[in-house]
């Protein structure tokens, strides 16, 4: 089958920053990718110009069969492209039931009550489905977030750095929520991350970004050994000097 998602020759300049150089990428219908690489590397960069929050200055994206490069985000959300945030875009005073109601109501969902609570199951939030999710812990936000993002059930699902902001011992939890709620969906997931444990142990190919650049792009074992990568992403001091 052709891949879900199709980047072309993408070029991204902020005036002397290059945040895409030339990227060329494809994506396998239900396949778990991570995007690594140190702040800056441009991987939000990437996110915001497939889901239509910055156009790139060159270059072509196809999903599923259509070229995305001018069209509005919420066009692209509808044709079955949604993302959560590296900071979750939550409506801080409203319940966590309410901010499902409100992302159900704008994808136009039918028969709210019962995604909404099929969704709080899924995501283990139950017990805080009244509570205001301005004052919630950071890891309930982030299940929030990626909960409002499946509300419009998308084919294709990018999580900027899903587990930032969350104690270590909690982020396993929050990926076995997500993998498990997405799992038998058909849903391909791309997720930024900068915890390779958590890289290695839910993605099955890895794409490492670098001024802008992809310097490599494999399974975890070999991305994370690869020695631009250790140099670059993780900062192994003593790798490829
Ligand atoms: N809207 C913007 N205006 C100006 N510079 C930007 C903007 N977005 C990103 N950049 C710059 O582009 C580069 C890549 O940023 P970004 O894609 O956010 O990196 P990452 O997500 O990998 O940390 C950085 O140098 C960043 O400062
Ligand atoms: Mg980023």
């Amino acid at each position: 089958m052709s891949p879900i998602l199709q980047a072309e020759g993408l070029q991204k300049n902020f005036g002397a920053v290059t945040a895409a150089a030339d990227i060329s990428l494809a994506f396998e219908r239900e396949a778990v990718v991570s995007l690594i690489g140190a702040n800056g590397a441009g991987k939000t960069t990437f996110l915001n110009m497939v889901t239509g929050y910055l156009r790139p200055d060159a270059g072509r994206i196809r999903f599923d069969g259509r070229d995305l490069v001018g069209r509005a985000p919420r066009e692209i959300t509808a044709l079955g492209l949604s993302r959560s945030f590296q900071i979750p875009q939550l409506f801080q005073s409203l319940s966590v039931r309410e901010n499902l109601l409100v992302a159900e109501g704008i994808a136009g969902a039918e028969r709210v009550e019962e995604a909404t609570d099929a969704l709080l199951e899924k995501f283990d939030l139950a017990s805080y489905a009244g509570r205001a999710a301005g004052l919630l812990p950071e890891g309930i936000r982030k299940l929030l977030d990626v909960a409002m993002a499946l509300v419009a059930q998308p084919k294709l699902l990018l999580l900027d750095e899903p587990t930032s902001g969350v104690a270590a011992d909690e982020k396993f939890g929050i990926m076995d929520l997500v993998m498990g709620a997405v799992r038998g969906q058909g849903v391909t997931v791309l997720f930024v991350e900068h915890d390779m444990e958590i890289v290695s142990r839910y993605a099955a190919r890895v794409i490492a970004f670098y001024d802008g650049r992809v310097i490599a792009d494999g399974t975890p074992a070999q991305v994370l050994d690869a020695a631009e990568v250790r140099r670059y992403v993780i900062g192994d001091e003593h790798a490829a000097a």
